[in-house]
């Protein structure tokens, strides 16, 4: 195993536990999005690690496009704006669509995006999200058909989670030591 970073506290998921657990997300998406050629839609650019694996973990035909929006810039609270920084290339009306995600926190991110694919008419949006933060006295605004796992209320990088664009390459999830933000 790698030294851990000297800027994170504790290991939260470990490669190995992400890999099992995005096997058996490309398993649940495999068994429903067979015979649909889904388009997966990359939410950049946190999900960019997470989409690399979980289409290697889908055994069906399935095709990728990409959009950017940020709401965290570089702070460790959403904005609560939703920023378009890219849109897709392909056109979603009447497909499958399956949005990929890094992480369900506030949920901001995800119901602009819910809302705006949708008004281009596709056949169905749903969402894969790897990790879905659970708040204390907070219900989530939207409720992904597909969870990797649940994390506790810390600022956690790694996977693809950055805080000011670093850790991004970090091959765990880890809680980031809050010296480093505050
Ligand atoms: C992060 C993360 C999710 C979103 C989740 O993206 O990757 O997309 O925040 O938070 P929410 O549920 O509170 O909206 P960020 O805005 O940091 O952009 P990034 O993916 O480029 O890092
Ligand atoms: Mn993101
Ligand atoms: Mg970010």
């Amino acid at each position: 195993m790698e030294a851990l970073h000297p800027d994170v506290s504790e290991v939260i998921l470990s490669e190995e536990d992400i890999k099992s657990i995005v096997s058996r997300m490309g398993a649940e998406i495999t068994r429903d999005y067979k015979d649909k050629n889904p388009l997966l839609v990359t939410v950049l650019k946190g999900a960019v690690i997470f989409t690399a694996d979980i289409m290697r973990a889908i055994d069906c035909p399935v095709a990728v496009d990409f959009m950017a929006v940020s709401s965290y810039g570089d702070g460790v609270k959403s904005s609560g704006v939703v920023r378009i920084l890219k849109d897709l290339d392909a056109k979603i009306e009447g497909r499958d669509v399956l949005i990929v995600e890094d992480i369900l926190d506030s949920g901001i991110t995800l119901s602009y995006l819910i809302k705006m694919l949708e008004s281009r008419n596709p056949k169905s949006v749903k969402v894969a999200a790897f990790l879905v933060k659970d708040v204390e006295g907070k219900k989530p605004a939207v409720h992904p058909e597909y969870v990797g796992t649940h994390v506790p209320d810390a600022f956690i990088v790694g996977y693809g989670l950055d805080y000011a664009e670093r850790y991004r390459n970090l091959p765990y999830i880890g809680v980031l030591k809050p010296e480093v933000y505050s």
